[in-house]
């Protein structure tokens, strides 16, 4: 029998061979003590790739946001971030329940946000009728964007923002290096402009679980403390570390692979008249269609699994577990589904 090939997530991929080595090898104690040295190794090797002084593995990009909201803002307080922002959608409405925040939205169909619409949305007055804001969020690449990455002046730009007006900067980079690698600015330039700054060891790097919350010592040990109160400490999770050490060593070269498949994919269904939402500069693709329940259910006949994104949008994620067989085969699942009805 063929193989699916999973084009829901990136996050549907398994850990490599040399990943599983080093899982059932990684030295390990009880990290809630602070004893375990591959967690260490991790989080002093995040650290120095982002330029930061501390970093804390956390096991999700949902737990990295939350940690972060709650180590740099008061409940009350108001955050600013895109309207299609992870947080704002898919994280289960924790701004609100957990962190007790207020957002302020800004709309852009890539997911981004510029200086200038962070700065509308800015409110820091004596009046007691408002909530002031304390934080911006930015997401890089951008989910619901299609994978949009920032240009580096374009973060510098919020960055000089946030600086003028006392506000914290926090980059969700759940992939962040796809960033890096569509817009060859190293992971370090990016977070040179941001206070904190996530990042998934579990989507396109391929590890079984796993995120790195990056920052000063102060937020960091602040971020530690709200980690454990949500029950994220964890214990002998050098097991887990050693995938993401293994990930950021090998793993992160193999993106643009990922990228390249994505664009074939798409070259390959534009010559067929299919249409695309967004413009996809990475992993992340947004394919048009009237039906994207049916569609799905016909891709699935065909071996090929996409995510239905809205009523008029499939969504398709490229990633390393789809090497050329696979993307041959969605190429030729989507023209099967999706070219004949869009010549119509
Ligand atoms: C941009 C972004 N931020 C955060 C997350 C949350 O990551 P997790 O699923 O590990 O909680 C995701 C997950 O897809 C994401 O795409």
């Amino acid at each position: 029998m063929q193989e699916i090939v999973d084009l829901r997530s990136d996050t549907v991929t398994r850990p490599s061979p040399g990943m599983r080595r080093a899982m059932a090898e990684a030295e390990v104690g009880d990290d809630v003590f602070g004893d375990d040295p591959t967690v260490h190794r991790l989080q002093d090797h995040a650290a120095a790739l982002l330029g930061k002084e501390a970093a804390l593995f956390l096991p999700s990009g949902t737990m990295a946001n939350l940690v972060a909201f709650l180590a740099q803002t008061h409940p009350g307080d108001t955050i600013i971030l895109s309207e299609s922002a992870h947080p704002f959608h898919y994280e289960s409405g924790n701004l609100a329940m957990v962190a007790g925040l207020m957002t302020r939205t800004v709309a852009d169909p890539l997911g981004k946000m510029t200086a200038e619409q962070v700065s509308e949305q800015v409110v820091q007055t004596s009046d007691t009728h408002y909530s002031p804001t304390t934080l911006v969020a930015l997401e890089n690449t951008t989910n619901r964007g299609g994978g949009a990455c920032y240009e580096y002046y374009e973060v510098e730009n919020i960055a000089q923002l946030c600086r003028d007006r006392g506000l914290r900067l926090h980059c969700d980079g759940a992939r962040l290096f796809n960033a890096c690698t569509a817009s060859n600015i190293d992971a370090e330039f990016y977070a040179r402009c941001c206070d904190t700054v996530s990042f998934c060891l579990s989507k396109g790097l391929g590890a079984p679980v796993g995120s790195v919350l990056t920052g000063d010592r102060d937020t960091i040990a602040r971020a530690l403390r709200f980690r454990k109160m949500l029950g994220g400490g964890m214990r002998q999770a050098g097991v887990l570390a050693a995938a993401g050490l293994y990930a950021l060593e090998n793993h992160v070269q193999d993106l643009e692979e990922d990228h390249r498949r994505a664009r074939d994919f798409r070259r390959a269904l534009e010559a067929e008249g299919v249409q695309f939402a967004l413009p996809s500069p990475t992993n992340i693709l947004y394919i048009e269609t009237n039906d994207p329940a049916g569609d799905i259910k016909e891709l699935r006949a065909l071996g090929v699994l996409a995510m239905a994104a809205g009523a008029e949008r499939i969504r398709a994620v490229f990633h390393r577990d789809i090497d050329e067989a696979g993307l041959h085969r969605a190429v030729e699942a989507f023209k099967a589904v999706l070219a004949p009805r869009q010549r119509d």
